[in-house]
């Protein structure tokens, strides 16, 4: 089926359904992870607009349907010329809390990054602008915490010229506004463009958001990301076990037009310890025009100022005109959910049997063999009451010994407490299990 025929399939709303008294339903232009958005007109006034619902799924939940009203206030609050622009927002007796934009025209930056990478000059014109956006909404103490392409929307700003704009503050942190209504042990964000902060569940900063630009800044180049290159398919939880140990590659390593001076600004920017990055986007953004000038100055003049870079198929500069057309969206997974895609499995590996494999869910459980424990080995070596867990969305599982006569084992080392990876076996008494963390949207 093609994108178009699945967004028609995929909706809501049917065409000329009227929301909030006033605006008509027109198509379904994309689903993020929350929400829909649709295009809409406003009867009184025939003015098109953008809206957005939340997904039927999400719609009774009363901690989506705050945040979702905390979204628009937050939007209508920061009113920069780099973010999406709110007009309404109100409740609907059938879809609940509804938000009226400006409608964007154009097509979001993951869009565009299915299809080309985006020429030097533009890409850093790009991340300055989203780092200014940011600075706005840093400055009324909210941090985005979701920075990534789909997020980013282009539009065409006359002359030519492209203009970013930043969208969906729905996993904002925003401080004034009270405690952000996250689920208990829930982190939002994409695991792709965390900092290593985030994944551990640590405080944020604006430099958490610094380093989430420059991982989208990389990728606007290369279309790639700056870790493994030999991992042709990597899952939410390899990009967290980069952004955690991996250092970053060097930019113009892999692009000889990129130079040096910029290769050094992002790598600041994707520093691992928060404190040595750009603690501003504005200190951000200022060092990033300054490598691009001084980068200019020592460029021969007969040289190109600004090469494209080849995207796949042939080198093409991007012009206005390609942001004209549907825009196309991948699906982001549901909000609610482990954002980041990634399942833990407990494996039983028996002897001489098949294994046994547990689903591990965020939140705290016990092991052991009484029948009351979430997760039961029934053999006689382990304890009634033998370890606890406490998986975390993000991927990480901890282990804590009960107090266990047969005692607990993590890579056949005594363990009283363990944080646990991937692969790692546990041994409890002598029944020894794998701790498997799999992309979920591999057979989902
Ligand atoms: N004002 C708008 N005009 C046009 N398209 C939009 C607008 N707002 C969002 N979109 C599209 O809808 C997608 C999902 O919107 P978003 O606010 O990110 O929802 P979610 O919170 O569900 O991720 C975006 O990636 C973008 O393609
Ligand atoms: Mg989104």
């Amino acid at each position: 089926m093609s994108h178009k025929a699945d967004l028609v399939t995929q909706a809501s709303c049917a065409a000329g359904t009227v929301i909030g008294g006033e605006y008509e339903v027109g198509q379904l232009i994309a689903r993020g992870g929350v929400g829909e958005v649709y295009r809409v007109t406003h009867r009184t006034l025939q003015a098109e607009l953008a809206l957005k619902v939340l997904l039927p799924e999400h719609r009774d939940r009363e901690d989506v349907r705050l945040r979702f009203r905390t979204e628009g206030r937050a939007l209508w609050e920061i009113s920069h010329p780099n973010f999406v622009k709110v007009h309404h927002a109100g409740e609907d007796a059938v879809v609940g809390p509804f938000l009226v934009m400006e409608l964007l025209r154009g097509r979001s930056l993951a869009a565009l990054l299915a299809r080309a990478t985006i020429p030097f000059e533009q890409a850093i014109a790009l991340t300055i602008q989203l780092a200014e956006a940011c600075q706005a909404m840093h400055e009324l103490e909210m941090i985005h915490r979701d920075l990534k392409p789909a997020n980013v929307f282009l539009v065409a700003a006359g002359g030519g010229e492209i203009r970013a704009k930043l969208l969906d503050l729905g996993a904002a942190k925003i401080a004034k506004y009270g405690t952000p209504p996250t689920a208990e042990h829930m982190t939002v964000g994409t695991g792709r463009y965390m900092s290593p902060e985030h994944i551990a569940c640590l405080p944020l900063s604006p430099a958490s958001d610094v380093y989430s630009l420059a991982q989208i800044a990389f990728e606007m180049l290369t279309r790639s990301h700056p870790f493994d290159p030999a991992v042709a398919a990597p899952t939410s939880f390899d990009f967290q076990q980069w952004h955690l140990q991996r250092p970053p590659r060097r930019l113009s390593e892999l692009c000889d037009e990129v130079p040096e001076e910029v290769s050094d600004v992002l790598l600041q920017a994707m520093s691992k310890s928060r404190v040595e990055r750009f603690q501003s986007m504005t200190a951000f953004a200022r060092a990033l025009g300054q490598a691009l000038r001084l980068a200019r100055n020592s460029v021969p003049h007969e040289a190109p100022v600004s090469p494209p870079l080849a995207p796949a198929g042939g080198t093409r500069k991007m012009s206005a005109g390609e942001l004209d057309g549907p825009s196309t969206e991948a699906m982001a997974p549901p909000f609610g959910e482990r954002a980041d895609g990634v399942v833990a499995l407990w494996v039983w590996l028996q002897e001489g049997a098949a294994a046994k494999s547990f689903p591990l869910r965020a939140g705290e459980l016990h092991v052991g063999r009484s029948e009351r424990v979430e997760l039961r080995l029934d053999h006689p070596s382990v304890s009634s009451k033998h370890a606890r867990l406490v998986v975390h969305p993000n991927g990480i599982v901890e282990l804590f010994d009960e107090g266990a006569k047969t005692g607990t084992w993590v890579n056949e080392r005594a363990a009283k407490y363990g944080m646990l990876r991937h692969g790692d076996r546990v041994r409890l008494g002598q029944v020894v299990c794998e701790l498997r963390l799999v992309d979920a949207r591999l057979w989902r």
